[in-house]
């Protein structure tokens, strides 16, 4: 079986956008690669953080894959920082990887502008951490949203380098995207994210789901019931796409485009099946929380195996390079 490798920051709840653009697809992959799946918490303190809640973050990241699916004993699941061996081939990485491309990367770009304050090399040299997470596994497909694909090219240039100077050893990582790689927004203008606070969490409950989407923007050509709206305009259509029936979509597309049915009760149908996605999750999610040695224990055996995978590749890197 091919190693798939993926990774999510620990930043707060998980959103719709990570679990349709990246954790939904990382469910379907379970048992067909041998999958590794790591909770980077190096990646999260390139911005500023608040240290007193990040193990909390951490440990809520491992409860949010499991509780979506992301089911322990068909993968390893196991948090960066536990495994030193990420840091130690970022540093030989980064003799390999061009200033010129790093500073082209949009994150990069967009993150520095954000943060300006803060704007550190830590998150210009972040693509290199995210090559030597998947090298240092040998990784080779990396289930991702479209937003890393960026990302990954660079990886696959950066191991190219490396190969180049020292004989095959790392193989070339290939993305995998999710058939919904890029969810936008409650504000229907930005990708969802945590940081543009226009986010569904995958544990709103139904009264925060509601209060979320009642506001969200539709079709703007829709300003009064009477007038029929567009579903390709309608940031809510695309939300009904990932979560609701076939005749539902088409009740909805009927609906707005003959003004039978306002925005409101479109927005219900939506609101009662996101509801249903996001009900098991958040009861599994509740259980969990309570079960924290389970939980530990997960990430201590999926630490334990891939500090094993990761000192074999170093060990073939560093006498690769005469080190
Ligand atoms: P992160 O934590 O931002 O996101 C985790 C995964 O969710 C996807 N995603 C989205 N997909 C579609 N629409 C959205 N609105 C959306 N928001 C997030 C992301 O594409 C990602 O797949 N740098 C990575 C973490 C990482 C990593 C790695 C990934 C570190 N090392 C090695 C792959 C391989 C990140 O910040 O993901």
């Amino acid at each position: 079986m091919k190693r798939l490798f993926s990774g999510i920051q620990p930043s707060g709840t998980i959103h719709i956008g990570n679990y349709f653009g990246a954790i939904s697809n990382w469910i379907k992959l379970l048992g067909k690669y041998d999958c590794i799946f790591c909770i980077v918490d190096y990646h999260a303190i390139t911005i500023p953080y608040d240290k007193d809640m990040m193990q909390q973050r951490i440990f809520e990241a491992a409860v949010d894959n499991i509780s979506a699916g992301l089911d322990p004993e068909k993968c390893k699941i196991f948090v960066q920082s536990h495994v030193p061996e990420h840091t130690e081939l970022a540093w030989i990485l980064s003799c390999f990887s061009r200033m010129g491309e790093l500073s082209r990367m949009t994150q990069f770009k967009q993150k520095s502008e954000q943060h300006k304050a803060h704007a550190n090399c830590g998150l210009y040299t972040y693509p290199v951490l995210q090559t030597a997470d998947i090298a240092i596994y040998k990784g080779e497909v990396v289930p991702v949203g479209e937003d890393q694909v960026q990302h990954i090219e660079l990886a696959r240039e950066i191991v190219r380098n490396f190969n180049t100077a020292f004989g095959d050893i790392l193989p070339e990582p290939a993305e995998l995207l999710s058939p919904t790689p890029r969810i936008m927004g409650l504000d229907g203008d930005n990708k969802m994210s945590k940081s543009m606070n226009n986010h569904i969490s995958l544990t709103e409950t139904d009264e925060e789901l509601w209060k979320k989407l009642a506001p969200a923007k539709t079709d703007t050509n829709r300003q009064r019931l009477k007038d029929p709206g567009d579903p390709a305009k309608c940031n809510m259509f695309s939300y009904h796409k990932l979560v609701s029936s076939d005749d539902e979509l088409k009740q909805v597309t009927e609906g707005c485009t003959t003004a039978g049915i306002g925005c409101f009760d479109c927005k219900k149908i939506l609101c009662k099946n996101f509801s249903e996605l996001i009900r098991p999750i958040r009861d599994k999610k509740e259980k969990l929380m309570k079960d924290r040695d389970y939980v530990l224990n997960v990430l201590n055996d999926g630490a334990e195996s891939c500090r094993k995978i990761a000192k074999e590749t170093m060990n073939e890197v560093k006498k690769a390079m005469g080190l």
